[in-house]
């Protein structure tokens, strides 16, 4: 136990003249959460200290007082020493008091000029830079294996769906490759969105900015902030940023809990498409047969917590005067939780993508059925001069044919298959196959395994 226990808060107690009760307390403090902030709080604590001593509003002595005792309390949380007290309230009050234990009256000099208001809207953009950042070293990972799952299927055939039924062949590699789409998408707005975090409110106080000669350029500076926020008020009460990140956190969690959903029911064995290894499987207590996609379902209902995480901080802010309000306490458990959601969530990905096994077998025998290559042979008499609405009615026929027969396109001959239109000869098979209708969509974007493997280099020069 290094720190010691405080009778009352003596950040603002002597205004007062009775203790707050204990409920009170615990219902007002943020310690048991907001502690996960104490390294950037020490960061933006620091830079606050040396732009103080360099514009000469605290001594050089101070500042160097400041350095060593923040040290050694990065120390003692490293080593989980460090004890948080519910009576300090809040990281910043915990790493203030110790300082002070510490050092002496240089402690109690680092809050000249700031405010909680502007330090802890600068600990949460620090913290939610960094969380940017893994989020798309992580984003990068799960494309790459998705890429890597892709090419190994460029020309695995597969049916593509609409309506979830049957509409036209297309690969699995390319399917893949509609998910490494969506997850680019999702680091671009990642990206963006770090360029409205990375700015600075440090500076503004508790409010309308402070008395005192601050240099908030040589704060952003030292904290890798690309600019400062340019009103105090606005500095210290929107949480636009977070609101932005949780969107775009969303959005990533829908584009993996789609993927969840196709994984659940290609595993079905009614379906039968695809296998996930074992280690992202459970058994059931009861079925000695079951082998349940849990992972993926986990993760398409987790999909739920992160939308309710946006909804909540659109909730917290929308009812806010300026400035700040106790309110915005209520914006850190939401953003955690995103962050380790989305965190966990997309580093399982990456590592299930390549426990993914292929049945080849399954997805080529359902492509064979349900009239993928109808639109082939509609082309086919548009590409020999029949117009696309006569062509298409042409086909339709010859599938109710098929259906009344049982039977497939590919299983006419040309002479049963000239019965629909004249124009059609033998040359008419090669495009019938799945392998003719997926390679006759060559073009960027199309489903050609070719287009494909054209598709996964350039993919891959954007994500080395
Ligand atoms: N724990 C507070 C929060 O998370 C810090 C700011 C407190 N400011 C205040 N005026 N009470 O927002």
């Amino acid at each position: 136990m290094t720190a010691q226990f405080a009778k009352k808060n003596e950040a603002w107690s002597a205004r007062f003249s009775e203790p707050v009760s204990d409920l009170v307390k615990r219902y007002t403090a943020s310690v048991f959460f907001d502690h996960r902030l104490a390294q950037f709080d020490i960061e933006g604590s620091l830079a606050h200290a040396e732009m103080l001593a360099h514009q000469g509003i605290i001594s050089e002595q101070d500042y160097s007082d400041i350095d060593r005792g923040m040290k050694q309390i990065q120390t003692e949380i490293a080593d989980g020493k460090f004890v948080w007290l519910l009576d300090l309230e809040d990281v910043h009050l915990n790493i203030e008091k110790r300082l002070t234990e510490l050092v002496g009256d240089a402690g109690k000099r680092l809050h000249t000029g700031r405010s909680r208001n502007d330090q802890v809207a600068t600990d949460i953009r620090l913290y939610l830079r960094n969380a940017i950042d893994d989020i798309n070293v992580l984003l990068n990972d799960l494309r790459i294996a998705l890429t890597d799952l892709a090419e190994q299927h460029a020309g695995t055939i597969m049916p593509g769906f609409t309506h979830m039924q049957v509409a036209q062949p297309v690969t699995f590699g390319h399917h893949m490759l509609a998910y490494v789409e969506m997850f680019g998408r999702d680091a671009e707005r990642m990206s963006d969105c770090r360029k409205r975090v990375n700015r600075l409110p440090l500076g503004s106080a508790a409010l309308a900015g402070t008395t005192f000669p601050i240099d908030r350029e040589r704060v952003a500076k030292t904290l890798g902030f690309d600019d400062v926020c340019h009103n105090s008020l606005d500095a210290v009460s929107d949480r636009d940023f977070a609101i932005e990140f949780c969107a775009a956190a969303a959005l990533i969690m829908t584009h993996i809990s789609r993927m969840s959903e196709e994984l659940v029911i290609w595993m079905s064995p009614r379906v039968g498409f695809i296998d996930i290894a074992d280690r992202f499987c459970t058994g059931s207590s009861i079925m000695p047969q079951k082998k349940n996609p849990d992972v993926p379902e986990l993760a398409r209902g987790k999909t739920g917590r992160v939308n309710g995480h946006l909804v909540a901080l659109l909730t917290l802010m929308k009812g806010q005067p300026l400035a700040y309000n106790k309110d915005n306490q209520e914006d850190k458990e939401p953003l955690f939780d995103t962050v380790d959601t989305i965190t966990d969530t997309l580093r399982i990905f990456a590592d299930m993508a390549g426990g993914i096994h292929v049945k080849a077998e399954a997805m080529r025998a359902a492509a064979l059925q349900g009239y993928a290559t109808a639109t082939d042979l509609a082309d086919y008499l548009v590409k020999k001069g029949l117009p696309f609405r006569d062509a298409h009615e042409a086909v339709a026929l010859a599938v109710r044919s098929c259906v009344d027969r049982g039977c497939d396109l590919a299983d006419l001959s040309t002479q049963e298959l000239r019965t629909y239109s004249l124009l059609i000869d033998d040359d008419i098979h090669a495009v019938l196959t799945l392998e003719g209708s997926v390679a006759a969509r060559d073009h960027i974007g199309g489903a050609a395994p070719n287009q494909v493997k054209a598709a996964i280099k350039r993919i891959r020069t954007l994500l080395k």
